[in-house]
């Protein structure tokens, strides 16, 4: 057995270095001649910092484009670029190929079990948090937990070796509903940090409860129209009680405006203003912050360009 990992980032290393460590071969695909080199210069090792120390792990790597078949595919890139990584490594597929997508954001996984239907396919989500130092040098900020589940018939128990991993894994019964949960969760809290600039805790201060009960209360709205159970409670007290334990945290979304890259804005707020089109309800306060992300994204591509002329 050997698993193959497309996105070897922050997610994507940490977990071929849980698979390495349980003994199964582990493959990066990189996309270019330049990150092998590195890998290459850099001996062909992982390194994860955490709370105990540094781990240093071996992993192989080859060009995504390679032509070896895979049997094992986990996929950890950024949810917008899921089609493109693909492309590559499709004619690498076979009927027995299994696949696991740990990613956050909605869409893309169902694309893909629409797509091979005669897969196994996984889906995931994680709530661990990584941080990439550098290409091939990471910092465990949390062990989270990481909770799987089947999205295709051929899916039964957990993924090829998954049971040996030392990582606190769960196999989920429903995967579409901890996928719409985590959605949920990440749509109100990821726009408005990222557009307010500050930490997650920021969200408790009185000044943001309207904003957020109101946000809330349409997020539930839309999950309800597309027929999917959320939370026992309110998605409002899951969403405070997020922001309260990871108060001085800076989501995902304000990193990557911050850092002036692309955010997961179309597979989380976008996913939302699809469902809540295709099924005939009006989504204002999810479209505005749709609307107000993207135009962050554009002034950070439009400062980007002009730095590089
Ligand atoms: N980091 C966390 O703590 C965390 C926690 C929970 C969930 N998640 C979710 O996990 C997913 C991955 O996040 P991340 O933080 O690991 O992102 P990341 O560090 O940016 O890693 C994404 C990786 O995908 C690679 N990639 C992109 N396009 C590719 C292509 N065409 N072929 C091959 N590789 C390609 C990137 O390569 P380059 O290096 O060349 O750009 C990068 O190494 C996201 O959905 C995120 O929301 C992350």
């Amino acid at each position: 057995m050997r698993w193959h990992v497309l996105g070897a980032g922050a997610i994507g290393g940490l977990f071929a270095t849980r698979l390495a460590r349980a003994g199964i071969p582990t493959t990066l695909l990189l996309r270019s001649t330049q990150q092998l080199e590195a890998f290459d210069t850099g001996g062909r090792t992982l390194v994860l910092e955490t709370g105990q120390g540094t781990e240093s792990v071996a992993v192989d790597a080859e060009p995504a484009a390679g032509t070896s078949a895979i049997d094992h595919l986990l996929i950890t890139t950024k949810a917008y670029a899921t089609d493109a990584a693909l492309e590559r490594v499709l004619p690498r597929l076979h009927a027995g190929s299994e696949i696991l997508l740990l990613q956050n954001g909605c869409g893309q996984q169902q694309a893909l079990a629409q797509r091979l239907p005669g897969l196994a396919i996984w889906a995931g989500t994680t709530t661990s948090g990584v941080r990439r130092l550098s290409p091939f040098h990471l910092r465990l900020a949390g062990e989270g937990e990481t909770r799987i589940g089947p999205m295709t018939a051929a899916a039964r128990g957990l993924p090829g070796g998954w049971d040996r991993l030392a990582h606190p894994l769960h196999l989920s019964d429903d995967i579409e509903r901890t996928l719409w949960q985590k959605l949920a969760i990440n749509a109100a809290i990821n726009p408005l940090t990222a557009l307010a600039g500050c930490p997650n805790g920021t969200l408790l201060e009185s000044g943001y409860d309207t904003r957020l009960r109101a946000l809330c209360a349409e997020i539930e709205a839309i999950a309800q129209a597309a027929g999917r159970a959320l939370f026992d409670t309110p998605l409002i007290d899951q969403v405070r009680t997020v922001a309260r334990t990871t108060a001085a945290n800076r989501s995902s979304m304000l990193e990557d405006i911050s850092a002036g890259r692309r955010t997961e804005i179309d597979q989380i707020t976008g996913y939302l203003c699809q469902q809540a089109r295709r099924h005939g309800i009006a989504a204002p306060i999810n479209e505005r912050l749709l609307h107000d992300i993207h135009i962050l994204e554009g002034n950070n591509m439009r400062d980007r360009s002009s730095r590089e002329r």
